[in-house]
């Protein structure tokens, strides 16, 4: 999850909810009394339940291996769960390290990290997170390559306690705001990427609408419908990382890279030449993403493709009846536990699924 730490993305995030700060944050619940509908399928989705307590992961069973975790040269690592909650016990054959799993970064769709403080000054992002694939814990995407020669680089990598350290990783998976105390200790306002996170904070939308001021209700929050396709681009962006324009410095050949649905869609010609072409026409902003299912992707394809382009099912096969995404939007894996859809959509070769082959 290193690489996932860009730093101009998330400066982004900040300066996006700092720029409405002037109303206060109320939170999801505050919201759902009026607005029942986005509020019961959005905390449901990946986005509300992006970040946890550990114990209370929809998952947390799934935390705890039965043997002990090996790592090379002579690390053991021991999971538990005691009265304060999971623990991970990590010994070198001389030395014991007794670390609290203090947080779970990912709903679960695809992986889980733990991230614990460690000292005043620093925090530490696991050596082992759960994996989806693997239905277990494996060695953190990011670190597989690295030798630890400590037992407390063996535990996982550090990060400052800090904004621009630790910070990062939850101002991303959080809404309205990161702080640190004076003993390093980090303070989220609200876990997970909330209705605020969208629509900014809601306290002067919800007095006016006491008051039966519509217009000034309006005015008060955020609504993303308004935004064109680019501006989408850059809004989701903030998290997703934006389309990168020149693009000289970005390398769409790294795998890695394929989860930053942005910069990859803004390159498909169904974006450039089609007309309004967002995330929105594929994604519900307040519903869990549809998984596995080709159907309802193909759909929305043929709603710009059946109107005078070319018929997919002569141009592609008779694959092209049931679906489009597994050829057009490859998914294309990144280490041996994951695997993101490749969101520039275009004609793809045998081999390379990472930029289209015409
Ligand atoms: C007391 C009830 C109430 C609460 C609480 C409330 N809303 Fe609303 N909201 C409304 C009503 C009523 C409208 C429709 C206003 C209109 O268009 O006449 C509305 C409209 C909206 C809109 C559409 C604005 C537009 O551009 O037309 C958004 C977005 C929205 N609310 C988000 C939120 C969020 C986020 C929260 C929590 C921070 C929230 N609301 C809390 C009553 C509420
Ligand atoms: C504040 C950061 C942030 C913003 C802004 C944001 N996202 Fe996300 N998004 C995330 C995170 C973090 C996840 C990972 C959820 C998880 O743990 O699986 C995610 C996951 C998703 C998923 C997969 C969800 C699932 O159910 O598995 C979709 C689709 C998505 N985002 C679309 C969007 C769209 C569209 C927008 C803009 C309207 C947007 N996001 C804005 C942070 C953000
Ligand atoms: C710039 C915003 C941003 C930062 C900083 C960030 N994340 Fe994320 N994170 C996301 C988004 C967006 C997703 C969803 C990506 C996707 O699934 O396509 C995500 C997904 C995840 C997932 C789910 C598994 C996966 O790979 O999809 C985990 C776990 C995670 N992040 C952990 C972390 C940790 C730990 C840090 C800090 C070291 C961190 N993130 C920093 C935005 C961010
Ligand atoms: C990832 C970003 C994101 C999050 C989180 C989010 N929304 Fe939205 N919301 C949007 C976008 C984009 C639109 C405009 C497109 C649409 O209506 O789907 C929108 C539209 C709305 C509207 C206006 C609907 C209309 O008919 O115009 C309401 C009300 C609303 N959201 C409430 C909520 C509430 C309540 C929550 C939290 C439970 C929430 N949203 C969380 C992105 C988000
Ligand atoms: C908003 C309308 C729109 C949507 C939705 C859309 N496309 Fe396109 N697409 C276009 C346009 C416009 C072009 C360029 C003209 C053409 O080739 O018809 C295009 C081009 C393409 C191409 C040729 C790419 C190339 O580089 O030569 C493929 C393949 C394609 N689309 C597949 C898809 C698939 C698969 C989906 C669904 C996942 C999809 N499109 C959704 C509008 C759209
Ligand atoms: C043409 C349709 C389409 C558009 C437009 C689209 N997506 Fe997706 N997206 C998909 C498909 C298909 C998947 C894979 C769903 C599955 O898991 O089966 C996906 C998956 C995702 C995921 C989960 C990560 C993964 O690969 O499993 C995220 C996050 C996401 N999209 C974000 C976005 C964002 C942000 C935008 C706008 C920049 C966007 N998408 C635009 C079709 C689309
Ligand atoms: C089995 C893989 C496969 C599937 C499934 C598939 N395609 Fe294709 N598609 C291709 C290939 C290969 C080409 C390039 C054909 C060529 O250049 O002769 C192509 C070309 C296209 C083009 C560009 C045509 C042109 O002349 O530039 C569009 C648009 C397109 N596909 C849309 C779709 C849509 C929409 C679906 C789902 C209904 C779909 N495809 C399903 C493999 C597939």
């Amino acid at each position: 999850m290193i690489r996932a730490a860009s730093k101009l993305a998330c400066l982004a995030v900040l300066a996006m909810q700092a720029s409405s700060q002037e109303s206060a944050y109320v939170g999801a619940a505050a919201c759902g009394g009026c607005h029942p509908r986005q509020f019961e399928s959005q905390s449901a989705s990946g986005h509300a339940q992006t970040l946890h307590r550990p114990e209370e992961h929809p998952l947390h069973e799934h935390f705890q291996p039965r043997r002990p975790l090996r790592l090379e040269p002579r690390y053991r690592f021991v999971y538990s769960l005691g009265a304060e909650g999971l623990h991970v016990s990590a010994d070198d054959g001389e030395y014991l390290l007794d670390l609290p799993l203090e947080w779970a970064f990912g709903a679960g769709a695809h992986g889980v990290t733990f991230v614990s403080q460690s000292d005043e000054r620093n925090y530490v992002e696991h050596r082992f997170s759960f994996y989806a694939r693997a239905n277990g814990l494996a060695v953190t995407t990011g670190h597989e390559s690295l030798r630890p020669e400590t037992l407390h680089q063996a535990v996982g990598l550090a990060y400052p306690a800090a904004a621009e350290g630790i910070g990062r990783c939850f101002a991303c998976h959080s809404t309205g705001g990161v702080s640190f105390g004076r003993r390093g200790e980090v303070n989220v306002r609200e876990r997970g990427v909330q209705c605020e996170t969208c629509h900014g904070p809601g306290a002067d939308h919800i007095a006016a609408i006491a008051v039966e001021d519509r217009t000034g209700a309006r005015l008060a929050i955020n609504n993303p419908k308004r935004l064109s396709p680019s501006e989408l681009n850059e809004f989701c962006g903030a998290c997703h990382r934006r389309p990168k324009t020149p693009s000289a410095d970005f390398d769409y050949r790294e795998a890695w890279n394929v989860r930053h649905q942005p910069p990859y869609l803004a390159r498909s010609r169904c974006f450039i030449e089609g007309a309004d072409l967002s995330c929105l026409s594929c994604h519900d902003p307040h519903e869990d993403i549809r998984r596995e299912n080709a159907a309802y992707y193909r759909k929305k394809c043929l709603n710009c493709h059946l109107d005078g382009g070319p018929e997919p099912a002569s141009a592609c096969g008779p694959a092209a009846r049931a679906d489009c995404v597994e050829c057009h939007m490859p998914a294309v894996s990144v280490g041996d536990h994951l695997a993101f859809r490749n969101h520039w959509i275009g004609v793809y070769g045998e081999f390379d699924k990472t930029i289209p082959s015409r």
